[in-house]
């Protein structure tokens, strides 16, 4: 019998579970106002499906934890530290790798020490603590995500890429003897979870080379993007996804890697060298800051359980399995009306607010509301990628400049959720969409001036269209209504007359 390989089930069954709770309409309304209607405020007792981040929040294994049991805490010199050491030696062939407790730690340590005052950072996108960590080094982050990235809807396979002719000719230009390094992000986790291809990472590192500058990767999603790589890019249809991580990291003078994702634990990272000077210099700043360099901040059980998850990431049928959910549920997302950003990578999925709502302007905050709306409607809690987080304000905190794109981001964490869920998720997706003009905006009621979008505090705006403020319906009616809403979904959104984003203008 051959069975389609998108419906493959994952290569592992469940042994342990916890229980997630299901609170009652008025009790997630309760909820969301006491928190500010900001989700980063919400307690883990008042989340049903928790799809805010894909950091830290997958299952461990058997395997990880039996390794975690034999896990040597000696100060330094531990027997972990050399399994760990050795695993990703070996994964990434740089000889000089130094451990550190999450990615923005090995941020910090690496630019504080390969950046000077006034240089340039170029990526194809840096995420939000890199790009804090750049500028933290005194240095301007500058991201140059290749042009098709900016369209939302086309199938193009590597959106995650770096514009190599912009990237050519700020080197060649006068800016070009400020830039002190070229990062990486793979796969693009600020532009939709898109994978960079090996001959555009390799294109990179060959234009680096040339004009003498370092370039690393910022390897969060390492194994991800080698899937990607395997199915989309046909020089390496018959290589492993270890073999093209293997060879991703080979082109590039170094790495900085968060393992809370691709790692399967819940902590952990690492900076890769290939050059003993600058090793030298990121070691003393890690042990004064971090810990010893044989342990960076993490317990001998947690370097049993990264190595141990290194080699699980990149076993081909959970890569298969996890990307075909992925897809799997942005088909039954598309089905119930809500467009995602095109095509499904696999550690998020991005929906298109902007085009849902296309009552609220972005000064009312479209994808806000609809991460709003999903917990008031079926206690989901996920985040905005749009004009709240990335949209440039005034010190009242008015909206000036508003995101390219208004987007909410459903991360999905590793080994944690059945079908079931997901099945849930575009249930309450598809309620939402069939009547979206009753979703109400949002205004900002306070703001720290850093990092808006973790602490500020927000209240839903007077509705716009004479809908009631909130419909929220109970978990139970959502469930009850999921089998009517896939089996007749609502009529997509209609993709013209989108005024305000550039999402808007294009379609
Ligand atoms: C691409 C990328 N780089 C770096 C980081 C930072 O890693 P950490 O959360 O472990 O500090 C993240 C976290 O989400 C990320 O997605």
């Amino acid at each position: 019998m051959s069975v389609d390989p998108m419906r493959m089930p994952p290569p592992y069954r469940i042994k342990v579970v916890e229980p997630i709770p299901f609170l009652t309409a008025e009790q997630r309304q309760q909820a969301l106002a006491d928190a500010g209607y900001n989700p980063f405020n919400l307690r883990a007792d008042q989340i049903t499906v928790d799809l805010l981040s894909d950091s830290g929040t997958g299952a461990t294994s058997a395997a990880q934890e039996a390794a975690a049991a034999v896990g040597d805490e000696t100060y330094a010199g531990a027997r972990s530290w050399f399994r760990f050491r050795d695993e990703v030696s070996d994964l990434t062939g740089y000889p000089f790798i130094l451990p550190v407790h999450q990615g923005r730690a090995g941020e910090r340590i690496l630019f504080s020490s390969l950046l000077k005052p006034g240089q340039i950072c170029i990526s194809n996108t840096h995420f939000d603590t890199t790009h804090a960590n750049v500028v933290l080094a005194g240095a301007e982050a500058r991201d140059l995500p290749c042009p098709q990235a900016a369209d939302l809807d086309s199938d193009e396979p590597f959106k995650g890429n770096i514009d190599l002719d912009a990237l050519e000719e700020v080197l060649k230009g006068p800016d070009g003897k400020r830039v002190g390094l070229v990062l990486m992000t793979i796969t693009n986790n600020g532009l939709g979870a898109q994978p960079a291809s090996i001959a555009n990472i390799a294109a990179t590192s060959e234009l680096c080379r040339r004009h003498g500058v370092p370039f690393f990767l910022d390897a969060a999603r390492f194994a991800e993007n080698a899937w990607l790589v395997s199915q989309r890019e046909p020089d390496f249809r018959d290589w492993t996804p270890r073999q093209i991580a293997t060879h991703a990291f080979g082109l590039a003078d170094g790495c900085v890697v968060s393992l809370k994702k691709d790692g399967m634990s819940p902590v952990g990272g690492f900076i890769g060298l290939r050059d003993e000077n600058l090793h030298t210099v990121c070691e003393a700043n890690l042990i004064a800051t971090e810990g010893f360099s044989t342990y960076g901040g993490l317990s001998g059980r947690d370097l049993e359980r990264l190595a141990q998850g290194l080699r699980e990431v990149v076993d081909p049928a959970y890569l298969s399995t996890r990307a075909a959910s992925t897809a799997r549920l942005a088909q039954m997302i598309n089905d119930a009306g809500v467009d995602t950003v095109q095509p499904p990578g696999i550690h998020a999925l991005y929906l298109n607010a902007g085009r849902l709502l296309p009552h609220l302007s972005p000064h009312e905050f479209p994808g806000h509301s609809l991460v709003c709306q999903l917990y008031l409607e079926g206690g989901i809690r996920c985040a905005e990628l749009g004009s709240l987080y990335l949209g440039q304000m005034d010190n009242e905190h008015r909206l000036v400049t508003p995101a390219p794109f208004e987007l909410v981001r459903l991360a999905i964490p590793r080994r944690v959720y059945t079908e079931d869920h997901f099945v849930y998720v575009a249930a309450v997706l598809a309620h939402i969409a069939k009547d979206p003009s009753r979703v109400p905006g949002h205004r900002i009621v306070s703001a720290p001036n850093l990092l808006r979008h973790f602490k500020v505090r927000l209240e839903p705006a007077p509705p716009v269209t004479g809908a009631s403020p909130v419909a929220a319906a109970p978990v139970a009616d959502a469930a009850a209504d999921s089998a009517v809403d896939t089996a007749e979904p609502a009529k997509p959104q209609a993709k013209k007359g989108f005024l305000w984003s550039r999402a808007n203008r294009k379609a």
